[in-house]
């Protein structure tokens, strides 16, 4: 096996073939967790978004069923771009926004760009009903470019909401909310921006409750970067928000998703045990560094499901419990000696509670994860990186770390979820030398059992 075959991860969503970007339309519905995602399987050869489809009974194990949405009708035919899913009882609806792009001399921010917003219903991700127009240009209010995009769809009662990400003539970041009785007809209720600027554009908003307080994720792009903030170039983060306010949004109280070198766009759902869980694009736009896999055919994978859950205002993020049943041997590992690992992994870690906090833990010689006088450091030094450098984090202590390997990817949860940092890496062997330095309680290694995890064969009938 070639090190580029040993780079396509065994339990992350990745596509088939050709591009992945957004998950879209997360939901679960009639027992079957359902996760779309942005697809270009002729990638890059051509640009043209899809709506790829894995079902899932537990979470764990993931197929891939085929293309549930083409950019094929006047009203997507460049781009079936992102949304969401909203399940009623007996269907699934979703919702999207149909990019077209027109002929001719445009600069697509002013001219150009038409984003509808699409709903279709569909029972299994596969089959899928006509594409109805619910939004168009013509419906959104004064003051926009035509950047409008990406949906995300829920219902209160008997009432419908959507919330729609925007771009404002004068380039601020801005939302717009709209109502329905039906699904179908939606009046604008409300349009939020930030009482500083904060970006010019906001991608991928969600709204969603957690212990009875609402928050607002939204991805802002064109925010300057700080030393220990806004590394990436464009951010995904979330606010406390009220909904039936109209006062500015407060930025300044913006916290951050994940603060590693691959993430962007998340999206939430609950699900029918009633837990909030999250999915990102372990990639993001525009970035700078290479992505070798795409030698292989193939670029970018989602992020695991990840449950949140609220403390004190902040929301945390944690693999799902049921992540655990593909642990098989473990190992205690000493501090200080190098170990060589398999390329899949989950290693939990715990500072002894009188220690400093501080360690230095080596996932292969060039990738380093430290912490020393209140900084979190993510570090590659050489190829592996692909150009990645450093992010940094400031924080008082860290005190449990757990680290998810997937050939790939690395996902680091630190104090329980309250900081994750997600990057991608490209290591040169299948099997990683790590170790770790510091006074750690526990230092334990899980080998993983992921086969079948990710099945991207479709069935001849499909
Ligand atoms: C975010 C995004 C969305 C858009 C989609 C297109 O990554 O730019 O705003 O709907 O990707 O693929």
């Amino acid at each position: 096996m070639s090190n580029e075959t040993n780079w396509r991860c065994r339990f992350h969503m990745l596509p088939p073939k050709g591009w992945l970007n957004d998950p879209n339309g997360l939901c679960q519905f009639q027992g079957t967790y359902h996760v779309f995602f942005q697809y270009t399987p002729e990638f890059p050869r051509q640009e043209l978004r899809a709506w790829g489809h894995y079902a899932s009974s537990d979470l764990l194990h993931f197929r891939f069923t085929g293309i549930a949405l083409q950019p094929d009708s006047p009203y997507d035919r460049t781009g079936a771009f992102s949304g969401s899913a909203c399940t009623e009882a007996d269907t699934i609806a979703l919702y999207y926004t149909g990019n077209v792009e027109l002929e001719g001399e445009h600069d697509y921010t002013h001219s150009g760009r038409e984003s509808n917003t699409l709903r279709v219903t569909t029972r299994n991700g596969i089959q899928v009903s006509e594409k109805i127009c619910v939004l168009d240009n013509s419906n959104y209010p004064a003051g926009y470019t035509c950047h409008i995009r990406d949906p995300k769809v829920w219902k209160e009662g008997d009432t419908y909401y959507m919330v729609l990400g925007a771009r404002r003539l004068d380039d601020s970041g801005a939302i717009l909310l709209y109502q329905s009785q039906d699904g179908l007809h939606w009046k604008l209720f409300s349009e939020r921006t930030s009482r500083q600027p904060f970006g010019f554009m906001w991608e991928c908003p969600d709204l969603f409750q957690m212990d009875g307080k609402t928050f607002l994720s939204f991805c802002p792009q064109g925010i300057p970067a700080e030393p220990y903030r806004f590394q990436n170039l464009h951010q995904s983060g979330y606010l406390p928000f009220c909904l039936t306010s109209t006062e500015p949004i407060n930025e300044t109280v913006f916290r951050e998703w994940d603060m590693g070198f691959d993430f962007y766009a998340p999206q939430t759902f609950q699900d029918e045990q009633g837990r909030r869980i999250l999915i990102g694009w372990a990639g993001g736009p525009e970035t700078t560094y290479q992505e070798p896999t795409l030698k292989q055919n193939w670029i970018h994978t989602l992020t695991l499901p990840r449950q949140i859950t609220c403390q004190q205002g902040i929301l945390k993020q944690m693999p799902l419990p049921e992540f655990n049943e593909l642990r098989s041997q473990c190992q205690e590992l000493p501090s200080g000696q190098w170990y060589r690992a398999d390329h899949c992994f989950d290693w939990e870690l715990e500072l002894l509670p009188e220690s400093e906090p501080a360690f230095s833990i080596h996932i292969t010689e060039e990738c380093k994860l430290s912490y020393s006088n209140g900084i979190l450091t993510l570090q590659f030094t050489g190829k592996s990186g692909a150009g990645r450098t450093r992010r940094q984090v400031r924080c008082e202590t860290i005190r449990t770390i757990r680290i998810l390997a997937d050939c790939s990817i690395l996902e680091c949860f630190f104090n329980d979820g309250a900081i994750v940092m997600t990057t991608r890496f490209f290591p040169e062997d299948s099997l990683l030398p790590i170790r770790a330095d510091g006074a750690f309680q526990k230092n334990i290694l899980w080998n993983l059992n992921t086969k079948d995890c990710i099945c991207t064969v479709l069935e001849k009938n499909e």
